[in-house]
């Protein structure tokens, strides 16, 4: 991570924990986890918000989901190390579990997508990739949003890049499933497979 990005990216992620923490008062504390991995990377790849194990380990994509996407990247050519990895929402989406102090995830609210999207753009213009992997129903949203495109579902974005990603110029979107997703569906396996291995050639360019 080059230095100066290194600084632009701490100076974004502690004006996101100030604003949020104004912004979203009645679901603190919030649990943060920053993105993580090569900010000169060409290919950005960007999750829904970290869970429990996110938090323990400080970095996005450790839990079940991220063990299921680094293998699936391997397979595919990607080395997950070359890849800068982020969240959209970059809190922990919880609230209280059945069992007193507990916690549980919860799905992201409209608000909290378009808060962060604003934000994402800005990450995505401090990294300059060629490439940003969305994952999911919540990142796609964010970047339809940003882009001013009209709101549009996984199931029939996967697998075709966008140009002007995010809205920002020589930016391609790439939107893939979510990895826990195929958690309660195998049959996306292959789909997600060849959608893996379209990005990897894709990315070969950039590396
Ligand atoms: N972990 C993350 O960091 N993001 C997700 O979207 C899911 C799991």
């Amino acid at each position: 991570m080059t230095n100066l990005k290194k600084s632009e990216l701490e100076k974004l992620y502690k004006e996101y924990e100030k604003k949020s923490d104004e912004t979203f008062k009645e679901t603190m504390p919030h649990e943060f986890v920053w993105g993580y991995g090569d900010a000169s990377s060409k290919v950005v790849l960007i999750g829904e918000a970290p869970g429990r194990d996110e938090v323990k380990q400080g970095r996005p994509f450790v839990g079940k989901a991220g063990q299921m996407l680094t293998a699936f990247l391997t397979d595919a050519g990607i080395p997950r190390d070359e890849l800068f990895i982020t969240n959209t929402i970059k809190f922990r989406l919880s609230k209280p579990g059945a069992k007193e102090g507990t916690l549980k995830n919860r799905p992201a609210t409209k608000k909290e997508i378009i808060f962060s999207c604003g934000f994402l753009k800005r990450e995505i213009e401090i990294i300059k990739p060629r490439i940003v992997v969305t994952t999911g129903n919540v990142p796609l949203k964010a970047a339809l949003i940003c882009s001013g495109l009209s709101e549009t579902e996984i199931g029939t974005m996967h697998g075709k890049p966008v140009n002007k990603g995010f809205g920002v110029d020589d930016t391609i979107l790439y939107p893939i499933y979510h990895p826990a997703s195929l958690i309660y569906n195998r049959g996306l396996e292959e789909v997600y497979k060849y959608d893996l291995f379209e990005l990897s050639k894709m990315s070969e360019k950039f590396f």
